[in-house]
């Protein structure tokens, strides 16, 4: 089942998502989740961008990669996440969010990161990941506490994609895939 996605301005997308119970049976929302991902060509995709808040992510950072790049990317689902440290160097990419078509804007994060989850058959798992894969992780923990890209941006910058955001939320946009509108 392919989900709509909740537009930028639904209070869900700024709400702190619940810790699931350890072993609840997620497979078909898993599933349903990569499959939204999938056909709105997204390389993430948090469980509150479905209007469901609760501590689980899907991403697949190899689309942002191709075979020339060292970096393989992967394909996983996330459970109850902690992202247990940051570090490494701080580095500018242009961030976009199925929540918020049509603006992008660069954020600075640093490259690497250790991170505790479960993955989809409840495996207590601590990994460390770097470049593009902690990029996308990094943006959608942030989705599990209520916060977004555009959150970042001060001033001038967050000016300027101001009235972008309000046709986000009115539905002013085209997109390829189902949107939920709170303004509309
Ligand atoms: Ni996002």
């Amino acid at each position: 089942m392919i989900y709509p996605i909740v537009a930028y301005g639904n209070p869900i997308l700024k709400k702190e998502a619940e810790e699931i119970t350890e072993g609840t049976d997620l497979s078909a929302l898993i599933n349903d989740m990569y499959a939204t991902m999938d056909h709105a060509n997204g390389v993430g995709l948090a469980a509150p961008q479905i209007n469901q808040s609760v501590r689980l992510f899907v991403i697949d950072s190899s689309l942002m990669l191709d075979e020339n790049d060292e970096e393989k990317g992967i394909r996983r689902a996330f459970i109850n996440p902690i992202i247990l440290d940051e570090y490494g160097d701080d580095y500018g990419f242009e961030e976009g969010c199925l929540s918020i078509p049509e603006v992008r804007a660069e954020i600075i994060r640093p490259d690497k990161l250790t991170i505790e989850y479960f993955d989809e058959n409840w495996n207590l798992k601590e990994e460390e990941f770097s470049g593009m894969t902690a990029r996308v992780i990094q943006h959608e923990y942030d989705h599990l506490e209520g916060i977004l890209f555009v959150d970042y941006l001060k001033g001038l910058k967050k000016r300027l994609i101001q009235s972008k955001l309000i046709d986000v939320s009115k539905g002013k946009i085209s997109t390829d895939y189902r949107m939920i509108y709170p303004l509309r």
